[in-house]
């Protein structure tokens, strides 16, 4: 098979005790998860190239960088992937392209939002020119290790980023599990668990974009991406994806397609304050919203019908 053509990544518990793989072995690591996580870090065997995560790791330098270092290893290398969503994306799309394509790939997710969502799906991207995620690839990951100690050291703020990710894909694919949802959140295992197995339902279904299906991954992800431009990115993405769901709900019921009872429901579980959204829909920034709206890619509103089922609705 291609490497990393679509198929499920295999979910293992991993602990320290379970060490590395044998063979060559190639580590990218976020190097402040690896400093909080000394045990991890000794678990780690043959070459380790530690980076800064954030959106700046996601770009052509830390490409070359990488290459540089990696230049004399061989292509049948397994790559480990140990950080966020940042450090994830980056190594996916490395693992794509250093010598065609590397043996096996493996995710080590650090963040909630990485193991319920950027770990799943198989999509990596690079930012280019202020351009986000403009160079990217599909590259399935053959393995997924979770090991739970590694999430104490997130901080709450970074803990509700997961959430609200798994919160949008209960509301928009899971009717039944929502109806539990609504009376409150289950602890990190279970939102993991099951936010993995949704993601991986509807890649399995159009693993590279074709059919339209992933698109309900995108609920509140329209007017959340409007709210990261323009606070300048100060608004995390997980924060702003919550905000948009609740402005998409707002749209979906003054169309006449969401019923109302969703907006209370989303608000008693979504872990977001409605009146941060009010400050992103004053007059002052009408004009920039609508050429945000306009200049957006996937230009449509996802909106929901009812739980478990969407409507795309061309802007
Ligand atoms: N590929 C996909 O399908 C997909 C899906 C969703 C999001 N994303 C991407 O994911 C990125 C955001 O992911 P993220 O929020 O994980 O970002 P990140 O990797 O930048 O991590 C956020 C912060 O958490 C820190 N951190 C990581 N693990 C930690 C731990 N265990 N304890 C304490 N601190 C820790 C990092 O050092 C960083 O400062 C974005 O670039 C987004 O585009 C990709």
């Amino acid at each position: 098979m291609t490497p990393g053509a679509w198929k499920r990544s295999r979910d293992l518990f991993w602990s320290p005790r379970k060490g590395w793989p044998e063979g060559p072995t190639l580590t990218i690591a976020d190097e402040r998860v690896l400093r909080l996580h000394p045990k991890l870090k000794r678990a780690i065997r043959g070459e380790l190239i530690t980076l800064k995560a954030g959106e700046s790791a996601k770009s052509l330098r830390t490409l070359e960088k990488l290459t540089k270092r990696a230049l004399t290893m061989p292509r049948k290398v397994t790559l480990i992937a140990v950080g966020g969503g940042t450090i994830g994306d980056l190594a996916t799309v490395f693992a794509h392209v250093f010598k065609r394509g590397v043996k096996k790939l493996i995710h080590l997710p650090t963040t909630l939002l990485a193991a319920v969502d950027s770990s799943v799906g198989g999509k990596g991207a690079i930012n280019v020119a202020g351009a986000k995620n403009v160079l990217g690839v599909f590259h399935a990951a053959d393995e997924c290790w979770l090991w739970p100690e590694v999430f104490t050291t997130l901080t709450e703020a970074q803990r509700r980023e997961g959430r609200i990710e798994a919160v949008k894909m209960v509301i928009t694919l899971d009717r039944k599990t929502w109806a539990e949802w609504v009376w409150g959140l289950p602890d990190d295992a279970q939102i993991i668990r099951v936010a993995r197995a949704l993601k991986n339902a509807v890649v399995d279904r159009d693993p590279y974009e074709q059919t339209g299906e992933r698109a309900v991954l995108n609920f509140g992800h329209t007017f959340g991406h409007v709210i990261e431009s323009l606070s300048g990115f100060r608004v995390r993405h997980g924060e702003a994806v919550g905000l948009g769901m609740l402005y998409a709900i707002d749209e979906g019921i003054r169309r006449g397609i969401t019923p109302q009872n969703l907006r209370w429901e989303l608000e008693g579980v979504l872990p977001v304050k409605r009146a941060r959204l009010q400050q992103w829909l004053a007059p002052k920034y009408a004009a920039r919203v609508k050429a945000l709206l306009a200049a957006d890619k996937k230009a449509a509103w996802i909106l929901l019908e009812s739980p478990g089922r969407v409507r795309v609705v061309p802007m």
